[in-house]
């Protein structure tokens, strides 16, 4: 049975043509450890590791590639945010949008003493800017935010909700796992104190590397959550107040990084307007076809603008669980249904609990292939 890869909002497959080969040369070919070997191959693979910051930070528009951080991916770089920042008696401000990966540090904080806003969203997911302003207090420290999201593609103002986080003095993080990549992100045009990236889905990674951008002042008052070795000022018993240091305790995911680096140049060159515009050429025409289907419901943004190529479909007639598994046994269709880690944003969608059937269109889906899903959706209801 043919394959047609529909889950690119989990994460993208294929990957940056190259990708898997330089990890695989790496692993085979190489031995070192970066910052922690006297010898040429680990200085060799430190300008790689170097180069692999400059990308991400030519890629953001983030002044100091010096001070990228790394991570374990996405969830990481968000809790070395929530956690690191927020003591009791702050406030925290998120969207009725977020994904687990921050509302549940969210919710642990207010477990410990943080206040914590969830702020409202219209029916196709797009922030309310008014409430969000009137929701900032005295003791507003932080602002999380979903730039694009990971059920219903909606994509949100970022730039707008920036200008409100800076005139009032809250710092402002973005979750940009189902943008990078596709969107532009502009680190400094946003605002942006804390910048959140995850390799392996839009950046077209591999899994478990992400990275952190953040703004000198916004880092200062950042508590490490992982403490470590940093093969750095090795003599003190606390973290180097440097970055990236300060956030990079243990050995580096050095496959990773290596997959990334070689990922970003791919992206970087072909710009994410591009990769963007031709995947949301792919989801539109995939919503068009829906339009005469009558069982299928696309939910959230129904046009072209705001939006990614992320599509969630509640379908009548028959169970969107079953819609994911037939379409998957009989047509080789892989999709991902239910909640998406992601409740509070199908609460706002009015989906909850039940969820929907999340077609997300990638780099490399093809127009037959859209027309191949949407001709099976005809098929199951033929039946
Ligand atoms: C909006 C959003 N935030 C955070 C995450 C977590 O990403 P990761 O699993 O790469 O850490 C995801 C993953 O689906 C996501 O879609």
């Amino acid at each position: 049975m043919r394959k047609v890869y529909l889950d690119n909002g989990s994460t993208s497959f294929p990957k940056a043509p190259g990708t898997g080969e330089a990890m695989s040369d790496f692993m085979t070919n190489v031995g070192c450890n970066v910052s922690r070997g006297g010898y040429q191959s680990a200085y060799a693979m430190g300008e790689v590791v170097y180069e692999t910051r400059e990308r991400f930070a030519k890629l953001f528009n983030f002044p100091q590639p010096g001070k990228v951080v790394f991570t374990p991916g996405i969830t990481y770089s968000l809790n070395y945010v929530i956690q690191g920042l927020l003591r009791p008696g702050d406030h925290l401000i998120i969207s009725a949008m977020e994904h687990n990966a921050v509302s549940r540090p969210a919710y642990k904080l207010k477990e410990h003493g943080v206040e914590v806003t969830v702020c409202p969203c219209d029916k196709e997911g797009y922030l309310d800017l008014d409430a969000f302003e009137k929701a900032i207090k005295k003791n507003t420290r932080l602002a999380v935010i979903n730039h694009a999201s990971n059920v219903a593609g909606t994509l949100q103002d970022a730039e707008a909700i920036g200008r409100i986080c800076m005139h009032h003095g809250v710092y402002f993080a973005l979750d940009t796992a189902q943008s990078a990549g596709t969107v532009p992100i502009d680190f400094q045009k946003m605002h942006l104190d804390a910048l959140c990236v995850t390799g392996h889905k839009g950046l077209l990674g591999p899994q478990g590397i992400g990275a952190l951008m953040m703004t000198d002042a916004f880092a200062q008052e950042l508590q490490p959550v992982i403490l470590g070795g940093t093969g750095s000022v090795s003599h003190l018993q606390t973290m180097p107040d440097f970055l990236p240091d300060k956030f990079e305790a243990g050995t580096m995911n050095l496959p990773g990084i290596v997959g990334m680096h070689k990922a970003l140049e791919f992206i970087l060159e072909k710009t994410p307007e591009k990769i963007g515009a031709q995947e949301l050429d792919r989801a539109m025409r995939f919503i068009d076809g829906l339009k005469e289907i009558p069982q299928a419901h696309v939910i959230g943004p129904q046009g072209r603008e705001g939006r990614t190529a992320v599509v969630s479909v509640d379908f009548d007639e028959i169970d969107n669980a079953e819609m994911s598994s037939i379409l998957d046994s009989e047509f080789g269709i892989m999709t991902r249904c239910a909640l998406h880690c992601a409740p509070l944003a199908h609460k706002t969608l009015g989906t909850f609990p039940e969820g929907t059937v999340r077609f997300a269109f990638g780099y490399w889906t093809t127009e037959e292939e859209v027309d191949y899903a949407l001709n099976a959706i005809r098929s199951v209801y033929a039946e």
